[in-house]
């Protein structure tokens, strides 16, 4: 794959502060990488550096190999579209689209023809004439998208585009986006700190916390194979308890062994272990591995939203039948799914765990 945007070692820090620590990233022609991670992590800031908003204090950000570091965002082959949806207040819609072009000074036929075309992308024929304010949240958002797309970005920068939209709109856009990156094959950043949205849309996500990356990869290698008990948290639920690593295949958990699939950790290992709500199975009481008392049922539509409390922990479990509050219930689990994960052991890491 072509690398398009090289980060080396970026670091920036605010008042003291470290926000971006060392940073290394390749990004792809084409793709459409998701900067994921909880609120002050340093996306905005890390999108900023890309964009050319904010200077690092270490690192290079090279661009098709040359370096771009210190290059004007105008300068820079890539376009930004901020989470307010910044579109002139006093000018129309078609007028938004073609800010950028007339300021190139592009001919009126070659405006006139771009604008529509980014019309069409977005949905959003008929509205040229519409100034910004008589329009909803989303179609502001698409006209902001179409003006970055007219300008024919290599790269697109999207920080948290989407957010201030409610669920339903939330998703039809993420389907649009998704169009219009297959349509217009460019590279597309997108920042959210929504995993069911950066799970929806990408190709790769990379989980960021305090700065650091977490973990990158497809959506479902972050998914299902969670390198740290940081990210198998951030991304859906999931129980995370102590466990000992008895020996290969064998974990213990509150006094009980437990078949996995997992080797090479040192014998009677202390270890986290990680199980996904929905990969356990409510049972007969006595049986599987746990037995506890139900402490919670919530009907979550697709689902039964169910608690199970065991000695000092409580289980976490997505199931397709209730479970009456208050009776006992047994748990079990395929050894496959369960997820044994190393203890942390620098400092840095015990301050990524306990948040
Ligand atoms: N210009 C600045 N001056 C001082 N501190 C800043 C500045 N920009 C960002 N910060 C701080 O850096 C940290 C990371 O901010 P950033 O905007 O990158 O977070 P984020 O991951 O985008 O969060 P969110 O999901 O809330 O948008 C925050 O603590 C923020 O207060
Ligand atoms: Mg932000």
């Amino acid at each position: 794959m072509d690398t398009i945007l090289e980060l080396q070692n970026i670091s920036k820090s605010f008042d003291g502060k470290t926000i971006i620590k060392e940073l290394n990233l390749e990004i792809y022609k084409n793709e459409f990488i998701t900067l994921l991670g909880p609120s002050g992590c340093g996306k905005s800031t890390l999108l900023r550096i890309i964009g050319g908003f904010e200077t690092p204090d270490t690192g290079r950000v090279l661009f098709d190999g040359k370096d771009i570091t210190n290059l004007s965002p105008d300068k820079r082959r890539l376009h930004t579209v901020f989470q307010k949806y910044s579109l002139f207040p006093h000018y129309d819609v078609a007028d938004n689209i073609a800010f950028g072009l007339k300021l190139k000074k592009k001919d009126k036929a070659y405006i006139e023809d771009k604008v529509q075309y980014a019309l069409r992308l977005v949905n959003m024929e008929g509205f040229e004439h519409r100034k910004p304010d008589s329009l909803s949240g989303g179609q502001q958002q698409r006209v902001a998208i179409a003006r970055a797309i007219v300008n024919e970005p290599e790269v697109l920068l999207l920080d948290e585009p989407l957010g201030a939209l409610d669920l339903k709109l939330r998703q039809e856009m993420q389907r649009e986006l998704m169009k219009i990156k297959k349509e217009v094959g460019i590279t597309f950043i997108y920042v959210t700190h929504d995993q069911s949205e950066a799970l929806t849309m990408s190709d790769r996500i990379i989980v960021m916390n305090q700065g650091i990356i977490q973990q990158m990869g497809d959506p479902k290698s972050i998914y299902d194979e969670p390198q740290n008990a940081f990210v198998a948290d951030f991304i859906g639920e999931s129980n995370i308890i102590d466990g000992i690593m008895l020996r290969d295949y064998l974990v213990q958990i509150q006094g009980v062994d437990i078949p996995c699939v997992d080797i090479g950790f040192a014998p009677n290992e202390k270890v986290d272990v990680v199980i996904r709500p929905e990969d356990l199975n409510i049972v007969e009481p006595g049986r599987g591995f746990a037995t506890g008392r139900v402490m919670e049922v919530i009907y979550q539509g697709a689902y039964y939203d169910i608690r199970v409390s065991c000695g000092d922990f409580e289980w976490a479990i997505q199931s397709n039948n209730p479970a009456m509050p208050g009776s006992m219930a047994g748990l079990s689990i395929l050894p496959e799914n369960i997820q044994i994960m190393h203890k942390p052991r620098s400092s840095d890491e015990e301050i990524i765990e306990k948040n």
